[in-house]
C-alpha cells in the first residue's frame, strides 16, 4: 500500500532518529540506563533552608492557569510566588526597564541569592527586579501540595518549559496592566536552564521582552546537535588540568570500587571506609554518589569560595585533587577517592555520616523534564574521559522513563519547538538581543551558544569561568575577566535599551 517515497521517508526517519541513540559498542554494567547528569539534581529540591535574605524583596502569589493550552474549565488555577522588588524603579513615565529572571528547577529564593548580578545592576538602570518561580518547584505547586503535584503522569504533564514561559509572559503582562506600565521594556535573565528558559522566550515571545541574558544555557544538548561525549570530557579535562595522577587515580577507581566490593564483605567495607549512614545495597550506588560529585564539582569550580550546591573551598577542583594526590603513600585508591570526595561533601567537616540516596523515588522535578522534552543524550569516552565508558542508549533511557513516570520521552520535540540545528544560519537573520554567556570550565559550556551569530545575538566565552559564574554577587575576589565580562554584559543591555527608547521617541514624534 505504500509508496516507495513514503516508506523512503520512513527509512530515513528511522535511520536518523534511532540510529545515533543505538548503541554499538557493549554496554558498560557500571553506568547506569538513566544516566542524565542533572542541572542542579538533588539541589533543586532542597531540604528547605533558611536563605540569608541579602537583598530586599516581597515576596507575591498570583493565581496562574495551569493549563495555558487548552480551554478546558476542568483544570484548576496555581499560585505562582513571585519575588519582587520596586524600590530602584524608575517608573513608566520613563519607560523605566523590568528584569525579569526566568526561575529554572528549584526554590526561587535559592536563585534569588546566587544571582546577585541582577541585583547589583538594577539601580544603575533603574529597573524593577522580578524572580517569578517556575511551576512545580519551591512554592509554587498546583494542586495544593507537592505531593498531589507530583502524583502521576497526569498531573505532572502541566510541568513543561512551554507552560513555563506562558506563566513568566502573562505575569509579567498583567503585572504591567496593573502598574500602567505597558511601555516599560522587560529584560530576561537566566542560569542554566532558566538561561534556556530566558533565551527560548526572547525567540518565542519578543513582544513581551526586548532582549534576554542566557547563562550557561545548553540549549544545543539535544538530539546529536553537539556530540553526546562532550559534557564528561569537560569535566574529565577539568580534572586533568589539575593533575594528571588525579585523574588516572579516578578513571581506576571504578574498577577498584568493583572489585573491592567483590570481596568477602565487600560491601560493608566500603560502607566503613566512606562513612556511609547506610549499608551499601550495590556498588553502583556509591558509583553514582562519586559521579555526580565530579560532575557537580565541574559545574561549581569557582576561583573564589562559594556555597552554591555545597559549601565549597575556591577552585574546588583543585582541592579534590590535592587530597587524592597527596593522601599518604601506600593508601589504596579507595582510601584517596574518599579523601578527595570528602572535599565535596563534607568541607565544612560537620557531616557524621554520608546519606547516598535522598530522592529514593526519583520523584523530582528534573527528572520528569528528562523524561519527557529534555532528553539530553550523554555518553562516557573509553579514552578521553575520567568517569566508566558509556554509550547512550535511548532505548534503556525510554524503559527507565516508563517504569518510572508511565511517560514516553520526545527526543526531538524541543528543537522541533524551540529549534537548535544550524542555529547560527537560523538565528542569523531572524531574532535579535541575546547574549550567550559560557564559562569552558562549565560541562554545560559544551551544549552552549560559543560563536557571535550575528550583530545582537553574542556569544560571551569566558575561559576560566564555571556554570554561570557571571550572575554571581560580585567579590572582591572576582577575575578580571569576570570584571570585563560583567562590564560588557552591562553595555550590551544598555544598548538594547537605549535603540528601544529611541524606537518610542521616533514613533511618538511622528
Ligand atoms: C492521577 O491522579 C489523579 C488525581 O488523583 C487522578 O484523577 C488521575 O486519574 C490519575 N491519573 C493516572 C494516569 O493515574
Ligand atoms: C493585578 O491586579 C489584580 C486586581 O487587583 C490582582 O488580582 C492581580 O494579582 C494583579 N496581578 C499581578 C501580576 O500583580
Ligand atoms: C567530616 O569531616 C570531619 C572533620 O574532618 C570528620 O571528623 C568527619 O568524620 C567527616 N565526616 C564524614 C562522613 O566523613
Ligand atoms: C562576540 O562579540 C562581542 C562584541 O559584541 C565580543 O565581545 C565577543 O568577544 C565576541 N565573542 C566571540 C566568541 O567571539
Amino acid at each position: 500500500m505504500e509508496s516507495p517515497a513514503v516508506s523512503f521517508l520512513l527509512f530515513l526517519l528511522i535511520t536518523t532518529v534511532l540510529l545515533p541513540y543505538l548503541s554499538s559498542s557493549e554496554p558498560s554494567n557500571v553506568f547506569p540506563a538513566n544516566k542524565h547528569p542533572r542541572f542542579l539534581g538533588k539541589h533543586s529540591h532542597p531540604i528547605k533552608p533558611k536563605y540569608q535574605q541579602q537583598y530586599r524583596y516581597e515576596t507575591r502569589y498570583f493565581s496562574q492557569q495551569l493549563d495555558h493550552f487548552s480551554f478546558s474549565d476542568d483544570v484548576p488555577r496555581f499560585r505562582q510566588r513571585y519575588l519582587i522588588n520596586n524600590e530602584y524603579w524608575a517608573g513608566p513615565s520613563r519607560l523605566a526597564p523590568i528584569f525579569l529572571y526566568c526561575g529554572n528547577e528549584g526554590d526561587i529564593e535559592w536563585f534569588a541569592v546566587n544571582t546577585g548580578f541582577l541585583w547589583e545592576i538594577a539601580p544603575r538602570f533603574g529597573a524593577m527586579v522580578l524572580f517569578p518561580e517556575h511551576r512545580f518547584y519551591g512554592e509554587s505547586m498546583p494542586y495544593g501540595s507537592r505531593e498531589e503535584a507530583y502524583k502521576n503522569a497526569t498531573t505532572l504533564s502541566y510541568l513543561t518549559a512551554e507552560q513555563a514561559l506562558a506563566d513568566f509572559a502573562v505575569f509579567i503582562t498583567e503585572l504591567k496592566r496593573n502598574l500602567s506600565a505597558e511601555g516599560c521594556p522587560v529584560v530576561l535573565f537566566g542560569g542554566s536552564y532558566g538561561g534556556m528558559l530566558a533565551a527560548w522566550m526572547r525567540l518565542k515571545y519578543p513582544h513581551i521582552a526586548i532582549g534576554a541574558l542566557a547563562s550557561s544555557a545548553p540549549i544545543l544538548q539535544f538530539e546529536d546537535i553537539v556530540p553526546p561525549e562532550t559534557f564528561y570530557n569537560i569535566v574529565s579535562n577539568s580534572f586533568k588540568r589539575e593533575s594528571n595522577s588525579c585523574f588516572d587515580t579516578i578513571k581506576h577507581s571504578w574498577n577498584a570500587l568493583t572489585s573491592a566490593a567483590q570481596r568477602e564483605d565487600g560491601l560493608r567495607q566500603l560502607s566503613k571506609t566512606f562513612h556511609l549512614c547506610r549499608e551499601l545495597k550495590s556498588v553502583q550506588d556509591l558509583s553514582d554518589w562519586l559521579d555526580s560529585a565530579y560532575s557537580y564539582l565541574g559545574m561549581v569550580n569557582y576561583p573564589y569560595p562559594t556555597n552554591f550546591l555545597m559549601p565549597l573551598p575556591g577552585h574546588p577542583i583543585r582541592e579534590v585533587c590535592r587530597k587524592i594526590d597527596n593522601s599518604p603513600d601506600g593508601s589504596s585508591i579507595v582510601d584517596r577517592i574518599f579523601n578527595g570526595i570528602s572535599v565535596y561533601y563534607n568541607y565544612t567537616g560537620d557531616v557524621d555520616c554520608f546519606e547516598l540516596d535522598d530522592d529514593p523515588h526519583g520523584m523530582d522535578g528534573w527528572n520528569w523534564q528528562a523524561c519527557t522534552e529534555m532528553v539530553m543524550p550523554m555518553s562516557s569516552d573509553r579514552d578521553t574521559s575520567m568517569f566508566p565508558a558509556y554509550d547512550f542508549d535511548y532505548s534503556a533511557y525510554q524503559e527507565e522513563c516508563r517504569r518510572d513516570y508511565q511517560v514516553t520521552p520526545r527526543p526531538r520535540w524541543i528543537t522541533t519547538e524551540f529549534g537548535g540545528h544550524d542555529i547560527e544560519h537560523v538565528l542569523k537573520f531572524f531574532g535579535s538581543n541575546i547574549i550567550f554567556s559560557n564559562g569552558l570550565l562549565d560541562p554545560w559550556s559544551g551544549g552552549g551558544v560559543l560563536k557571535n551569530i550575528s550583530e545582537t545575538i553574542v556569544a560571551l566565552v569566558a575561559e576560566e569561568g564555571a556554570h554561570h559564574t557571571d550572575l554571581r554577587p560580585s567579590t572582591t575576589e572576582d577575575p578580571d575577566w569576570l570584571v570585563e565580562q560583567r562590564a560588557t554584559e552591562i553595555k550590551l543591555i544598555e544598548g538594547w535599551l537605549d535603540s528601544y527608547r529611541q524606537k518610542i521617541k521616533a514613533t511618538f514624534n511622528m
